[in-house]
């Protein structure tokens, strides 16, 4: 069977169906292809944290009714060391600007409410996803749709199916430089049932490595501690990790974490990643397909829909003004970001967890640049920006 559209897009991540919906905004006909189902999409615990410029851009699109509703606005977060939490006051550092906490499982259920309302062009399910033509200007997509051979004739190909998608692979080795780093540690991440230990995020260094406390609803927290990346989970009790999670988020003053029954746990494995371009002829990457940064900054989702922005609009611009310009420059124009949230990531990774082979010097580095982190407005202001978020356009 032929099909033909003038965007194919691989994935229904974050990336890949808010590219859908920003083009249906300029007119621009799009498929989605995706090889999981729709429940287990809307079922997979990911990341949950929103930018303002994430925010306000779903609120813009009419896609934000839900997330206003139930989402939890953050005017900062806090830092914790040595016994001791100090407030980063983003609303004051950056100008009134503010994170949403809303977790990315959610915001995937709104934008696929809102396609499948708009024209229901997602296919789910789909198997066996390839590429073709990519250097001319009819590329094409191959997959299996309920038992069906499919051959999608597209304009333009969207890769937005994440670090383990196809069309990364699609790129001639030749063509592209890639960029890496992998920690020592990773993240073992819980929910665990029961009303949330803080108001604000806190990032907690201590002897035992580093501690996040986050919350999913009023009745959920999301909580991490640094582990090794090889460990197995099985390794670790519940007790285990509460008894971890007390040790390293304790304060002198006797601050308590609120505790009850963990209903999931795993382990996530932590890495730097950029593909540089991020374009090969009619081929564009965009989200985790190009780049991964470790959790620490929250950015994956945020970095996914900034480059999203740019691939509608260069695309907006081919098909109204017939200029291929934006086109030409989405990869570097995408890339000035990436950098600067891949250095972000990487900074607030360093700066908050212990390293298998750090000695006492560098144990002394990473507690002055938390010190100077929150005792110097200036430095406390670079974070904050960092984390709301830059403008679009930086
Ligand atoms: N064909 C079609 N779909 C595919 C294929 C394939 N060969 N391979 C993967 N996919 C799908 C995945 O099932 C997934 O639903 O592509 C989607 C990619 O989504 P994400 O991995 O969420 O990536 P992206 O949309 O770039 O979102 C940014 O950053 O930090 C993370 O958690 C954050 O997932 C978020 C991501
Ligand atoms: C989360 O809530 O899952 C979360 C929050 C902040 C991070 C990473 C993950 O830096």
């Amino acid at each position: 069977m032929q099909m033909r559209t003038r965007v194919g897009i691989i994935g229904a991540g974050p990336a890949g169906l808010l590219l859908s919906l920003l083009l249906l905004r300029e007119g621009i006909d799009s498929i989605v292809l995706e090889i999981r189902s729709r429940e287990e999409i809307e079922a997979t615990i990911r990341a949950g944290v929103l930018e303002q410029g994430t925010v306000d851009l779903l609120n813009e699109m009419g896609l934000g009714t839900r997330m206003q509703r139930e989402g939890a606005l953050h005017h900062g977060i806090e830092l914790r060391f040595d016994g001791e939490g100090h407030r980063i006051n983003f609303t004051e550092l950056t100008n009134g600007r503010a994170i949403m906490l809303y977790p990315q499982h959610e915001v995937l259920k709104d934008l696929i409410d809102a396609r499948l309302k708009q024209d229901g062009r997602i296919l789910f399910n789909v198997e066996d996803v390839q590429v073709s033509n990519i250097s001319t200007d009819q590329p094409r997509i191959h997959f299996l749709h309920e038992g069906e051979q499919v051959e999608l004739r597209c304009d333009f190909i969207a890769g937005c199916d994440g670090f383990h998608g196809v069309s990364r692979a699609a790129i001639p080795t030749t063509e592209h430089h890639i960029f890496t780093r992998s920690y020592p540690f990773g993240w073992l991440g819980i929910l665990m049932q029961a009303p949330p230990s803080s108001e604000e995020l806190i990032y907690a260094y201590s002897e035992r490595g580093f501690a996040l406390v986050s919350t999913r609803s009023p009745e959920l927290q999301r909580l991490y501690i640094q582990c090794d990346p090889q460990d197995d989970i099985a390794n670790w009790s519940d007790e285990m990790i509460l008894a971890e999670l007390q040790v390293r988020l304790a304060t002198r003053d006797n601050w308590q974490l609120h505790t009850g029954p963990i209903t999931q746990k795993s382990i996530l494995a932590m890495r730097s990643f950029v593909i540089e371009p991020m374009r090969h002829g009619r081929l564009f990457l965009a989200g985790d397909a190009a780049h991964i940064v470790p959790p620490t900054g929250a950015k994956g989702l945020n970095l996914a829909v900034a480059d999203v922005r740019h691939l509608a609009r260069a695309l907006a611009r081919f098909y109204t003004q017939q200029q291929s310009d934006l086109l030409e420059a989405y990869s570097t124009t995408c890339l000035r970001r990436v950098w600067r949230t891949e250095h972000f990531s990487w900074w607030m990774t360093s700066m908050l967890h212990r390293f298998p082979d750090d000695d006492a010097f560098q144990q002394r580095l990473q507690r002055s640049q938390l010190d100077y982190t929150v005792r110097s407005r200036a430095a406390a202001a670079s974070l904050a920006e960092n984390y709301v978020g830059l403008p679009l356009d930086w």
